[in-house]
């Protein structure tokens, strides 16, 4: 009998509907091939491309791609600029591709920290793809999860000091929608390229029940295939979890 390939072995009926990626091993793939660690984000703009393009012909409802931590303003300084540099000339690239793809664009993070020339950028290439609704990209940028905590309980603080929210009425929802990510619905799936094994403050609140995939590859190596394994990976552990063990025998 034919192999199936990988995307026809996903079953799109339970695809996640938001997957979470830390996108990780740019700089030692870089380094491995005696290259500056520039080198290694450069090439994983290719992979941003891949997974996003994945994604959407799948149809998942979200990505969220940690791009830049609250943590990596403090690389060296050449670094965090050139960082900037390819973020701003990626989004004006990728804006025709993404209102081509129907996919909306998104960040979340201390936006406010980023120089100004990338957060006008940022900001057209949203307002430029705000109707489109095939899938949404967001983009984790100056972000940190227990930053933006911060930020949510100081929002419920003050509007309860105000008298505008009863104490005894904060619930999940309170704190789910005082979060950046307010309105998305919360990851199933995480992925961490680069073999390292740790969420490093990134989207703590939310990930509470994801499933959480780690893979050895370097992010400018991730392409489609990989995607497809880490879908199929999820896919099989809800399987496992769904079924009694008779029918998965019977499967
Ligand atoms: C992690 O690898 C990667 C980053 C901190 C930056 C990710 C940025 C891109 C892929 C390009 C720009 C993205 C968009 C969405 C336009 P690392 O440098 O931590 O690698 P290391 O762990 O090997 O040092």
């Amino acid at each position: 009998m034919e192999q199936k390939s990988l995307k026809d072995q996903i079953d799109l009926n339970k695809l996640p509907e938001h997957i979470a990626i830390i996108m990780d091993g740019n700089g030692r793939w870089a380094k491995n091939q005696g290259k500056e660690r520039v080198y290694g984000h450069h090439n994983g703009v290719k992979s941003v491309r891949e997974v996003t393009e994945a994604g959407a012909e799948l149809g998942v409802k979200y990505m969220t791609l940690y791009a830049f931590s609250t943590e990596n303003w403090n690389r060296p300084q050449a670094e965090v600029t050139a960082l900037m540099a390819l973020l701003i000339h990626t989004i004006k690239d990728e804006l025709p591709t993404l209102n081509k793809n129907k996919i909306r664009l998104q960040a979340i993070g201390n936006l406010s920290m980023l120089p100004e020339d990338a957060q006008t950028e940022l900001q057209e290439a949203i307002d430029g793809t705000k109707d489109n609704d095939r899938m949404t990209l967001v983009l984790a940028l100056s972000y940190s999860a227990k930053w933006e905590i911060i930020e949510a309980v100081k929002d419920i603080a003050s509007r309860a000091k105000n008298g505008e929210l009863d104490i005894t009425d904060i619930d999940e929802n309170t704190i789910s929608n005082a979060l950046n990510t307010k309105g998305m619905p919360d990851p199933e799936l995480m992925i961490r390229t680069s073999g390292e094994t740790r969420i490093s403050n990134f989207l703590l609140w939310q990930l509470a029940y994801a499933e959480l995939y780690f893979t050895r590859t370097f992010w400018p190596d991730f392409r489609k295939q990989h995607l497809y394994e880490a879908i199929l990976n999820f896919q099989n552990r809800e399987r496992r979890f769904g079924m009694i063990s008779e029918q998965l025998v019977e499967e």
